[in-house]
């Protein structure tokens, strides 16, 4: 997920936003089950999570924009000024020609979107990048300090986890767009399970997550309504993802010039 630099396309989302309201995509939305045989899934835990849900199409085929706007918007309280953009840039990852559906599986197409260093998968380079990697999740949570993940902690996990990558795999490829996603999905799992502080001064409380919750979804592609999560109150627009992103990459800067 991305981003800076999207604006243009702000105005159209918000108009197209208004059209929309269409049911989920089964019928037995809610419940959570394991993929079956001929089901699909791909290296975003949160797509899924969905489809595990029965939110998304359970057999993780042909999701359209509508569908994922409506879906993000219902489930998570993601704006179509954030769902419209992602949905885009994920589009091309469908080789039919004119396509207007996208599959899980196929998000894996290396440097679309699929990027080197992800936090709970290993680099294609490696093997398959788009299944939970219990040995990468490891390293990561041991950025997790603490009970709660605060900002501090989710970028220096995302940092570790570049630096990691680079100095092992020699086929490491980080292209922006890449970049600016893999920020973009740090953010993406503290707006959905964290508890939002965005005036806080002090940038690493401006997002205070359980632990227990993000171990819990990674690890079962499952939300953890269970251990007591729900649908976050604030709506999560472009204009918040931004400007947090961007707040992030500054911690970042701060971090790495303290540590040099
Ligand atoms: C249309 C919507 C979305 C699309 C097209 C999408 C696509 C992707 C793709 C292609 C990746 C793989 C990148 C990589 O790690 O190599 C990814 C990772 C990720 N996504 Fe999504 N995503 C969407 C929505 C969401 C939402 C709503 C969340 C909320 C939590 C989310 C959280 C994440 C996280 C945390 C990762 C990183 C996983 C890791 O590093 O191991 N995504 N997404
Ligand atoms: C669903 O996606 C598959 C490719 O994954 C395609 O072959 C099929 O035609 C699609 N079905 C519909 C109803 O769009
Ligand atoms: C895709 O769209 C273009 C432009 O509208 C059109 O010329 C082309 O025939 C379409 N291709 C297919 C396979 O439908
Ligand atoms: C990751 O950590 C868990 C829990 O500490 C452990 O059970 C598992 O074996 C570790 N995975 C690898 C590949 O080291
Ligand atoms: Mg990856």
């Amino acid at each position: 997920m991305m981003l800076i630099s999207l604006s243009s396309n702000i105005v159209l989302a918000l108009h197209f936003a208004s059209s929309l309201a269409l049911p989920p995509a089964s019928s037995d939305a809610g419940p959570w089950k394991a993929p079956g045989e001929g089901d699909d899934r791909g290296p975003c835990p949160m797509l899924n999570t969905l489809a595990n849900h029965g939110y998304l199409p359970r057999n993780g085929r042909n999701i359209s924009k509508d569908m994922a706007i409506n879906v993000l918007d219902q489930v998570l309280n993601w704006d179509a000024t954030v769902v419209s953009d992602l949905y885009d840039f994920a589009q091309p990852t469908n080789p039919q020609p004119n396509a207007t559906t996208i599959n899980l599986k196929e998000l894996t197409t290396h440097n679309i979107l699929e990027h080197d260093a992800s936090l709970s998968r290993q680099d294609s380079g490696f093997g398959p990048a788009d299944v939970f990697n219990s040995k990468i999740w490891n390293e990561t949570v041991a950025h997790f300090t603490g009970d709660t993940i605060d900002v501090e902690m989710a970028t220096k996990a995302r940092t570790a986890r570049t630096i990691a990558a680079a100095s092992t795999n020699a086929l490491f490829t980080f292209p922006q767009l890449g970049m600016n996603f893999q920020y973009g999905e740090t953010a993406a799992y503290q707006f959905v399970f964290g508890e939002w502080n965005l005036d806080a001064e002090d940038v690493k409380n401006r997002i205070l997550t359980p632990k227990n919750y993000i171990e819990y979804f990674s690890k079962k592609e499952r939300l953890p309504t269970e251990l007591g999560w729900e649908k976050p109150a604030n709506r999560l627009v472009m204009d918040t993802l931004q400007s947090f992103t961007v707040s992030m990459m500054q911690l970042t800067q701060t971090q790495m010039d303290e540590a040099a």
